[in-house]
């Protein structure tokens, strides 16, 4: 029988190059990684999905993983059914060599890079309905972004078959739905949120951050400053005028523009009108800062 740990030498066949790694294997295909995974089967696997341009974010969920699970895979699909926005998906950063190289150094097993045919042989027409959940925020003003984010997932999970799933909580929203998905397609996943990874200035660690200008990075920063202060003034304010008091303090940089910030129940994302209204409720923020959007969020209660 084939083990299904840790091996020597791999030759990977990435879209646009093809590469070697040591101790982790690689593989294009799903029927190489079913193939591989077939060895796994009584094993704990942990599954880390990425869409690449892989920082300390990516690695803290794989170092997770690593921890948990008896196997880690992990993927790197910039997936266009997520992306409302087809600039946004072309000049979404690529960086496969680098990707590998990291995902190697944090001890992730299997890597799969598939290519946009391999993960949609026909196009997905499914149409999930979350309710409310993806109606605001990110849903709200990304129209059928958390649709393919459940396309893309629901298919990974249906090919790697992990035990747990990690998923940084940068991306508060997409958990959300990504627990919905799962509920509603009875899978056994269990789904596992992991803090947000900040740089050393605050901003959240993002693939994004790689295309902000100069001026634009060094302005960031003063998101989470902002959303800092604000946990101190949820005894002062309601919700409503905590919301007018981020973005008025945010928008005091002129290089960013609020897009939305929310206090929402951290269950149901929907908007609370008092404090009481829900058990935990998180601060969530959307800001363009020139060409790029950035999110980040925060817990007030
Ligand atoms: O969070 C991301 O990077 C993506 O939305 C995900 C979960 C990998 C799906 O493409």
């Amino acid at each position: 029988m084939k083990s299904c740990h840790r091996f020597n030498y791999f030759i990977i066949f990435a879209p646009t190059s093809v590469y070697t790694q040591k101790n982790m294997k690689a593989v294009s295909t799903v029927k190489a990684l079913r193939e591989e995974l077939a060895a796994c089967q009584a094993k704990k696997i942990g599954f880390v999905p990425t869409m690449g341009a892989l920082h300390e974010g990516h690695i803290s969920l794989v170092t997770r993983a690593r921890k948990e699970c008896d196997v880690v895979v992990a993927s790197v699909f910039v997936n266009p059914t997520q992306f409302n926005d087809k600039n946004d998906l072309k000049n979404y950063p690529r960086t496969p060599e680098a990707d590998a190289e990291m995902l190697e150094a944090a001890g992730v097993d299997f890597v799969l890079f598939p290519s946009v045919e391999e993960i949609y042989p026909e196009p997905d027409t499914r149409q999930f309905d979350f309710g409310q959940i993806d109606k605001v925020m990110e849903g709200a003003t990304r129209p059928g972004h958390f649709n393919g984010v459940a396309q893309v997932v629901s298919r990974l999970f249906a090919i790697v078959e992990p035990t747990c799933a990690y998923f940084g909580e940068k991306d508060f929203q997409q958990i959300a739905v990504i627990r919905a998905m799962v509920k509603q397609l009875g899978l056994k996943v269990e789904i596992i949120d992991c803090p947000i990874v900040r740089d050393t200035d605050g901003l959240a660690r993002s693939s994004r951050n790689l295309l902000l200008t100069p001026a634009h990075r060094a302005a960031a920063p003063h998101i989470y400053e902002v959303l800092s202060a604000a946990q101190a003034k949820v005894g002062e304010m309601s919700p409503a005028e905590l919301t007018a008091w981020v973005t008025a303090e945010v928008e005091k940089n002129e290089l960013l523009k609020v897009i939305y910030f929310a206090a929402v129940d951290a269950l149901s994302m929907q908007t609370i009108e008092k404090w009481s209204d829900a058990e935990r409720v998180q601060g969530c923020i959307a800001v363009q800062a020139g060409e790029i959007r950035l999110i980040d969020n925060i817990k007030l209660k």
